[in-house]
C-alpha cells in the first residue's frame, strides 16, 4: 500500500515554494528555479480558514501545466475542508498531495482517492503534534510532510525539534519496511538543510531559502543557491 510504483523525481530533493517567489510572474519563476536544478514546485494552498493567509487554487496550477510545466507539482493543502477541494487539485494536474489529517472527515479515504488517482499521497503534521497522530494512517501514505514551522506563511525559523521527530519517523519507516519519504517544510535554509539531511528527510520544501536568495549577476539568478544546496546535501 505504499510507495510502488517509480518516483518522478530524484532524492534528496529541493522543492521551492512558489509561495515566496516573485508572485507577478510565476511561470517565468518556475522554469528558472526548475533550470537551476530544483526537483518540484511546492504549491501552497491556504483557504483563509485552517490558515489566516489564502493563496492560490486550482485554476493556477492547470495555468502552469497549460504554460508547458511538466515537472513535479506537490501541492500542500493547508485547508479546513479537504474533502471538498482536493479532487480539484487532482484534476488541475498535481503530481503529489498532502493534508493535515484533522481537516478531513476521513484521512484514509482521501489518501486512497489522491493514489487511486496516480498522485502520491501524504500527511502533513504540524510541530507540536506526535507522531501517534498519523501513526495508524502511515500504511497509506506515500510521503509524511513533517511541519518544521507552524503553517501559514513563509520566512519563519526553523523549529529545531522537529529534527527528532523526523529521526524517529525515520526508525518507525524503517521498520515497516515501507518506501515512505519524508518531507520537510518551514525555515529550511543553508543554515539547516544539512541538519535536516542527517534526520533523514528527503525532500526539502523552501520558500525563502531559495527566492530571496537570487544572484543577480548570473545567467540564472538561482544557479548559486541551489548549487550550494546541493554541495550541503552531498555530505
Ligand atoms: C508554510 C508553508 C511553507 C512555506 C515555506 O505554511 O507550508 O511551504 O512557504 O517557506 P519558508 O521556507 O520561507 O519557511
Ligand atoms: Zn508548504
Amino acid at each position: 500500500m505504499s510507495l510502488s510504483h517509480t518516483l518522478p523525481f530524484r532524492t534528496p530533493a529541493l522543492a521551492p515554494s512558489i509561495l515566496s517567489c516573485d508572485l507577478s510572474a510565476i511561470a517565468s519563476e518556475v522554469s528558472q528555479v526548475l533550470e537551476a536544478g530544483s526537483d518540484i514546485i511546492h504549491f501552497d494552498v491556504m483557504d483563509n480558514q485552517f490558515v489566516p493567509n489564502l493563496t492560490f487554487g486550482p485554476v493556477v496550477l492547470q495555468k502552469l501545466r497549460e504554460a508547458g510545466v511538466t515537472a513535479p507539482i506537490d501541492v500542500h493543502l493547508m485547508v479546513a475542508d479537504v474533502d471538498r477541494l482536493l479532487s480539484d487539485f487532482i484534476d488541475a494536474g498535481a503530481t503529489m498531495i498532502s493534508f493535515h489529517p484533522h481537516c478531513s472527515i476521513n484521512p484514509v479515504n482521501q489518501l486512497s482517492i489522491i493514489k487511486t488517482s496516480g498522485c502520491l499521497a501524504g500527511l502533513a503534521i504540524n510541530p507540536d503534534q506526535p507522531i501517534s497522530v498519523f501513526e495508524q494512517y502511515l500504511p497509506y501514505c506515500d510521503f509524511i510532510l513533517l511541519m518544521s514551522v507552524f503553517p501559514g506563511r513563509s520566512g519563519q525559523k526553523f523549529i529545531s525539534s522537529v529534527l527528532e521527530k523526523s529521526k524517529a519517523l525515520r526508525a518507525i519507516i524503517k521498520r515497516s519496511q515501507k518506501n515512505i519519504l519524508i518531507e520537510m517544510d518551514g525555515g529550511i535554509t543553508q543554515n539547516t538543510i544539512a541538519q535536516a539531511h542527517q534526520a533523514g528527510v528527503d525532500i526539502f520544501v523552501m520558500g525563502n531559502g531559495i527566492f530571496t536568495q537570487k544572484n543577480l549577476q548570473d545567467k540564472n539568478p538561482y544557479s548559486a543557491v541551489t548549487n550550494t544546496l546541493r554541495e550541503l546535501l552531498s555530505n
